[in-house]
């Protein structure tokens, strides 16, 4: 496996590989590599010539009260996981390297941003498309691989590649989850052992909102009512948002029919988590 810091030796690496044959595979990341992670490399380890991982904990999307300097970074076992699972290239630029000082260029989705994740984090998706159109100007790949554990990310990401033509496939891979369901995440381990379980109830939650759409009860405030049930019966989860919403502009609903989103956020003590559940529903009222 090839590690490159520099943008310049990425160029040309990158020129090497025009004569070869295959896709390109991409999986950016901000490091702290999990099983939700490892999942998207093989994914890409299967199906494509060469594999490319960035390990950047990207400054710009982060607010300035949020936490950017203790983000979760272990760039040796970050290295190891990405060796031990095939990658052929690392890329992992200092900040500097990446956001020179007279850096000043910025990639904005509008309208999908505004809600949501984008309402609590102003400045946040903004952040994660310019950092994903410099990896993609650079690294060039055919296909690329984000987790639906990030789903309004995921949208976004679908909608700049619409956006700005570019010629590659966005592959959504389905969230990684521990035993009580539980999303896997970098931010997990800064839960202590009270509050995993706490953490737990997010996910809890969006499964009682799925049964019941699939029980047949169609109307969004009655579906919430019994998620926020299961999230009210501990006073250490704060709730920040639980939305029924639809799966392709994320718009919320008040009767579900199709395919339906729910998105939630919650707060553990001040650790932040998000998590969605994606539900098939027939559109007859129920
Ligand atoms: O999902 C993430 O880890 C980040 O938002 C991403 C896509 C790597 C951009 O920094």
């Amino acid at each position: 496996m090839r590690v490159i810091h520099s943008v310049r030796n990425l160029h040309s690496w990158r020129r090497k590989q025009e004569s070869l044959d295959g896709p390109i595979g991409f999986v950016p990341t901000m490091g702290a590599l999990h099983d939700g992670h490892l999942s998207l490399i093989h994914r890409a380890r299967k199906r494509c010539r060469i594999v490319v991982v960035s390990v950047f904990v990207n400054p710009l999307q982060f607010g300035p009260a949020e936490d950017l300097g203790r983000y979760p970074r272990s760039f040796h076992a970050d290295r190891r996981l990405c060796r031990e699972a095939g990658v052929d290239l690392l890329f992992a630029p200092p900040p500097e390297e990446f956001y020179p000082s007279n850096f000043q260029t910025i990639v904005r989705v509008s309208h999908l941003t505004q809600r949501w994740e984008g309402e609590i984090r102003p400045t946040h998706f903004q952040g994660v498309t310019t950092v994903v159109t410099k990896l993609f100007c650079l690294v060039r790949p055919d296909l690329v691989y984000f987790g639906q554990k990030d789903y309004q990310q995921y949208l976004v990401v679908n909608q700049l590649i619409h956006d700005l033509n570019w010629d590659l496939r966005l592959i959504r891979c389905p969230t990684v989850r521990e035993s009580d369901g539980l999303a896997v995440s970098s931010r997990n381990r800064y839960l202590s052992a009270h509050q995993r379980v706490q953490a737990g109830l997010l996910s809890k939650a969006l499964r009682e909102g799925g049964n019941t759409m699939r029980s047949g009860v169609r109307n969004v405030r009655a579906i919430q009512s019994r998620m926020k049930k299961i999230l009210g019966s501990n006073p250490d989860v704060r709730l920040e948002y639980l939305a029924i919403c639809d799966s392709k502009n994320l718009e919320p609903l008040t009767q579900v029919g199709g395919t339906v989103v729910i998105l939630g956020a919650v707060r553990v003590g001040n650790i932040r988590l998000i998590d969605n559940l994606l539900v098939r529903c027939p559109r007859s009222s129920g």
